[in-house]
């Protein structure tokens, strides 16, 4: 897909836009998504990382980099388009930990199988060609590298919130237009992002096109041991809100 300058400069903005009230979020550890549903699994996918080179396509404020740090990777490059995210991820830089501003669909300033392990946590929803991405994945990876990818559910990202009954009772989410493959958007801390509404299948034809092997997916759901703990992520028991892509990359390129 190809975007006027005009609409990137939008889509940056709206980043720009959410950054600070972002970075206040997950600065304080208050993203029970995060917290409660997601990092668990996806630290288990990523696996082993010890001296791993790995990747981090839309790190944000750089939180999952200094965690992947934590766990023995040798070195972590994080990227992102949006400035203030990337300089927030600069003061908390671990050592082996490096930031730069870069757009994931071009990843040209990278050196083919360069890489062990790429992450991206939600950021594929926010890229208009989520193809572009991918295939500079697969290129900067090394032979088996792995490439483990979280995004919001596409039942999520069609769903137009909870019908709900007179008395306020969630009955049920809204799906519809599931097969318009367009951009959304709703409300968070007081920004209406835009986000890529894409098919299961169009995730999943893509990263086999490009080249990559499927190794699980991962249709996220909240463990009930959690639900005392984290009782507002209880509606996760009733529809995916998100979920994990991990692939490989089987070449054997010279
Ligand atoms: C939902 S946030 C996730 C941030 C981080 N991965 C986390 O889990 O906290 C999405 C991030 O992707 C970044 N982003 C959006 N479009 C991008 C693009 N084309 N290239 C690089 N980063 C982008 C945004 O600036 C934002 O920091």
């Amino acid at each position: 897909m190809s975007l006027t300058q005009k609409k990137k400069d939008l889509l940056k903005q709206e980043w720009l836009k959410l950054s600070s009230a972002w970075i206040k979020e997950t600065r304080e550890g208050r993203n029970s998504h995060r917290n409660g549903l997601l990092d668990q699994p996806m630290l288990e996918a990523c696996g082993y990382v010890e001296g791993l080179r790995i990747l981090d396509c839309g790190c944000g404020e750089g939180r999952f980099c200094r965690t992947l740090a934590q766990r023995g990777a040798s070195y972590v490059l994080g990227l992102d388009i949006c400035e203030p995210m990337i300089k927030a991820a600069k003061e908390l830089q671990p050592s082996g930990n490096e930031y730069r501003i870069a757009d994931v669909q071009n990843l040209s300033f990278l050196a083919d199988q360069s890489f062990d392990l790429v992450v991206s946590y939600l950021n594929q929803c926010d890229l208009p060609d989520f193809i572009a991405n991918t295939r500079e994945v697969y290129r900067i990876l090394r032979n088996k590298g792995r490439f483990v990818i979280a995004n919001l559910h596409p039942m999520k990202s069609a769903g137009e919130g909870w019908y709900k009954s007179e008395d306020g009772l969630k009955q049920h989410v809204i799906l519809d237009r599931y097969f318009e493959e367009d951009e959304r958007h709703w409300r968070m801390m007081g920004v209406s992002p835009t986000n890529f509404h894409r098919t299961l299948s169009t995730y999943i034809q893509g990263f086999i096109e490009v080249g990559f092997n499927i190794e699980a997916i991962i249709e996220l759901t909240l463990d009930k041991k959690k639900s005392v703990e984290f009782p507002d992520l209880l509606d996760e028991l009733r529809v995916p809100n998100f979920i994990i892509y991990c692939l490989n990359n089987p070449s054997n390129q010279p």
